[in-house]
This record gives structure tokens, C-alpha cells and sequence, in this order.
């Protein structure tokens, strides 16, 4: 959802740690829905630490980021979007029109696209980080907006979460330091990925504000970003040569029938 942010509360909760169609089924199946987990407590930072980098490990994927002659494949995913999940990415029904139009204003100078492509190159999760000015109570303070979609079919596999993840890495590594999404309050499984990376909620009748301290950037998280966007774009690169090779071979396959065809017609 987009608007203007109020100030950032100061405190910091300590929640729990938590965490695609067929052709993204090489990833495994939805998981189940689950409540929040029970809080690590006794876990020392270091084993915490270790087992958060673990965690994403094992739920890796590519994630990629989106440029300009990328506009029409962000139109074609939010289009996707039916009336319910519009209400819940924008904080109102959004038309066609405005969704084109919120399309077209995205300013890929200022804020960062995120997405994760499935097998067959279709946009099935889109992250946009809206970087923001510092706030003008405290110049200090630098933010940035985070707003999601996966597409119905893809959820429940981690991929909100793992934007989640990406998009803080990110806004860490540019000096931001709060991350703040603005959901309505029916919207648990976006306020549970927010819980769950230790995000403070506030909720304001049927909108929550979610606000999430990030820690200054390191050498450790520059290095991850540079891995992300490497292992990102080979991935995306393997899928278009995949993509090439599988149109050539459905393309020889129909000249092969319809050889076939014209062969079977001749002997007729
Ligand atoms: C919100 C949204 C992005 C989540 O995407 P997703 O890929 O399904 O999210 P994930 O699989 O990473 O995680 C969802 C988490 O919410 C939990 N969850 C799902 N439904 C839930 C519910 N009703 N109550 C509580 N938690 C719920 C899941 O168990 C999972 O938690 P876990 O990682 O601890 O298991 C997706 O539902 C969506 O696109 N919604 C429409 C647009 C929208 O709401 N955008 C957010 C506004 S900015």
C-alpha cells in the first residue's frame, strides 16, 4: 500500500524469527499455514544468526531486479491481481487504469523493483521499495516503503518473505535505516512477514503500520547483495536460453507435422 507515513515509533518488538504454479514446484510444495512461532529466546545471536542465514539457504531463489523494459511485465502481474488482492497491495480497488498508471510512475532512478520470474518468465512476485526523504522531525531518520504481491497461485511458498528479506538487505545497504509497510489490518499473512523479521505493528483500526529498524550495512551485507544479483541474474539469463530452446524445439516439432501432414496428403 502506498501513502504517507507517520513518524516511526521508537521502541523495537523482539518477535519470532519465521519464513509457485507448477513450474515453480522444483521449490516444493505451499507450506501449511502457521502461526506465529514461539520466541527464540535463549538463542545466542551468533547460533541465531547462523540459523536465519541457513533458513535462507534452504528457501533460496532467484531474485531479480527491475528496470524500465520491465514495465509491461510489472502491468501484466499487477493485472493479474483480482479485486481483493488490489484492495490489499494499494489500500483501494485500483482500477486498470490506475495500475498502468502507477506503472508508469515508478521512479527507477529513486526507489528499487524486485521480482522473482518463474520457469516460463512470468512476473509471479513483485516488491517495490519506495525510498523516501529523511524525516523532517528527525533528519537523521532515513525510510523506505515496502510493497508486495505474489500472485495467487505462487503463495505460501515463501516468496513474500523472502522479498521481505531482500528488500531490507537492500534499503540496509543504501543507509536506511527503518523499513515501513502500511497494510490494512485484515491482512495478516503481510503483517506476520512483518512480525516475524521483528517489526513493531501498529494498529489503527482496519490500517496497521508496520515499522521494521534495520541494522547499518556491512561488509556481510554487501557481499550478500552482490551474490543475490549475480545468482538473480544467471538464473533469469538460464531461463530465457531454456525458454529459446524449448520455443525451437516446439517450432521444429510443428514443420516435423506438418511435413508429416503434407507427406500423408501426397500419398492420399
Ligand atoms: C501478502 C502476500 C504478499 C504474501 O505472499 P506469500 O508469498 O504467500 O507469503 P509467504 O509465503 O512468504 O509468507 C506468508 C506468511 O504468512 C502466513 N500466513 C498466511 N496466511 C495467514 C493468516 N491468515 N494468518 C496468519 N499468518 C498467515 C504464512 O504461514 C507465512 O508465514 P510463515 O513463513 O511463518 O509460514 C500475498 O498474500 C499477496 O500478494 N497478497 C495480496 C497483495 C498484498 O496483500 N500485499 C501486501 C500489501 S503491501
Amino acid at each position: 500500500m502506498s501513502s504517507q507515513p507517520p513518524a516511526p515509533p521508537a521502541t523495537q518488538s523482539a518477535d519470532a524469527p519465521a519464513d509457485w504454479d507448477d513450474a515453480l514446484s522444483a521449490f516444493g510444495p505451499p507450506r501449511p499455514v502457521a502461526e506465529p512461532a514461539s520466541p527464540p529466546g535463549a538463542l545466542a545471536a551468533p547460533l541465531a544468526t547462523a540459523r536465519a542465514a541457513l533458513e535462507r539457504l534452504s528457501t533460496w531463489v532467484a531474485i531479480r531486479s527491475l528496470g524500465r523494459r520491465h514495465r509491461h511485465r510489472i502491468v501484466d502481474h499487477l493485472l493479474a491481481l483480482d479485486d481483493r488482492d488490489r484492495y490489499l497491495r494499494f489500500g483501494y480497488l485500483a482500477s486498470d487504469e490506475q495500475i498502468r498508471r502507477y506503472a508508469l510512475n515508478i521512479d527507477f532512478n529513486r526507489d528499487e523493483v524486485l521480482g522473482i520470474f518463474n520457469r516460463r518468465l512470468q512476473l509471479v512476485a513483485l516488491a517495490h521499495l519506495a525510498y523516501g526523504e529523511p524525516l523532517p522531525a528527525d533528519p537523521s531518520r532515513t525510510m523506505a516503503e515496502f510493497g508486495v504481491s505474489v500472485l495467487p497461485q505462487s503463495r505460501g511458498r515463501g516468496l513474500g518473505r523472502r522479498l521481505f528479506d531482500t528488500a531490507a538487505l537492500h534499503a540496509r545497504n543504501r543507509g536506511i535505516d527503518t523499513l515501513f509497510i502500511h497494510a490494512l489490518t485484515e491482512n495478516r499473512p503481510m503483517l506476520h512477514i512483518a512480525t516475524a523479521a521483528g517489526a513493531v505493528v501498529e494498529r489503527g483500526g482496519s490500517e496497521s503500520a508496520a515499522w521494521l529498524r534495520l541494522p547499518p550495512e556491512s561488509f556481510g551485507s554487501q557481499v550478500e547483495q552482490a551474490l543475490e544479483r549475480h545468482l538473480g541474474e544467471i538464473d533469469f539469463q538460464f531461463k530465457r536460453q531454456a525458454q529459446v530452446i524449448s520455443e525451437f524445439v516446439d517450432s521444429v516439432a510443428e514443420v516435423k507435422s506438418h511435413f508429416d501432414a503434407t507427406g500423408r496428403a501426397a500419398k492420399e
